[in-house]
C-alpha cells in the first residue's frame, strides 16, 4: 500500500512507520518529511493530495493542543487545539476523499482525554472527543468503498507498542469503519 503518514517523525508517528516497513511510506510533516506541509493550512492539504498521487492509506499522527487549568485556558488556547488537531484531521478527509483510491483508508489519531480527562486536560479533552464524534458519523457517509477510523490512544508511556500497531494494522487490512480503536486504556 501507498500510505500517506503525517507526522511520521513524531513519537507515535515513528512507531508506526517502523512497523509498517513493508508499504511505501511517504512521510509528512512541516519541517521533516519526503514532503512537507502543515495540514493547518487548507491550500497546503490540497496541495498534498495533488502533489501526491495513488495513495491508498492516510494516517495522520499529528496535531497540537493545550494542556493547561481550566482557569488559565481561554478561548486562544482552547482554538489551538480546534485549529492545529481537529479541523486539519477533518478538511484531511474533506479534501482527500476525492483523491483515495477506492476502497481506501483514513486512520485519524485522538486521545485517551477525550473519555477519561484529568484535571488540566480540558483543551485536549474537547478535541479528542469532537474527533471521535466526527469519525463515527462520517464513517457513513465515505464514498467509493473508503474507511475512516480513529485511534485514540492513552499516554505513550502506558501504551504497549505491539497493542499500538496492531490497531494501525487493523485499520490498514481489515473492513472496519467508524471505529475508536482505544489503546492502553487499562492504565487508568
Ligand atoms: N504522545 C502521547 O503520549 C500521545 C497520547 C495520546 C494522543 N497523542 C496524540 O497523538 C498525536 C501525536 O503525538 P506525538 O506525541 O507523536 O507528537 P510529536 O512527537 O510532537 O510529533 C508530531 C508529528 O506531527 C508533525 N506535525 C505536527 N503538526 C503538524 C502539522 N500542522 N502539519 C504537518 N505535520 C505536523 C510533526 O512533524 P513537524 O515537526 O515536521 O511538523 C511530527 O512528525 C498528537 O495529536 C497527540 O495529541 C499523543
Amino acid at each position: 500500500m501507498k500510505i500517506l503518514m503525517i507526522g511520521a517523525s513524531g513519537t507515535i508517528g515513528k512507531m508506526v512507520t517502523a512497523a509498517l516497513k513493508e508499504h511505501e511510506i511517504v512521510a509528512v510533516g512541516r519541517k521533516t518529511g519526503a514532503v512537507m506541509a502543515d495540514i493547518s493550512l487548507e491550500t497546503a492539504v490540497e496541495n498534498l493530495f495533488k502533489q501526491v498521487s495513488d495513495i491508498d492509506a492516510v494516517i495522520c499522527t499529528a496535531g497540537d493542543s493545550v494542556t493547561a487549568n481550566l482557569p488559565e485556558m481561554n478561548k486562544e488556547q482552547f482554538m489551538v487545539g480546534i485549529q492545529q488537531k481537529l479541523w486539519p484531521q477533518i478538511n484531511l478527509v474533506l479534501c482527500g476523499m476525492k483523491y483515495l483510491k477506492d476502497n481506501g483508508s483514513f486512520t485519524l489519531i485522538s486521545g485517551k482525554m477525550g473519555e477519561f480527562p484529568v484535571k488540566g486536560s480540558s483543551g485536549k479533552a474537547i478535541v479528542n472527543g469532537a474527533i471521535n464524534s466526527f469519525v463515527i458519523a462520517a464513517a457513513q457517509e465515505m464514498p467509493r468503498g473508503i474507511r475512516l477510523n480513529v485511534i485514540s490512544p492513552a499516554k505513550v508511556s502506558d501504551i504497549n507498542g505491539d497493542e499500538l500497531i496492531a490497531a494501525y494494522v487493523r485499520c490498514l487490512e481489515t473492513a472496519i469503519n467508524g471505529e475508536i480503536i482505544r489503546v492502553g486504556y487499562h492504565k487508568q
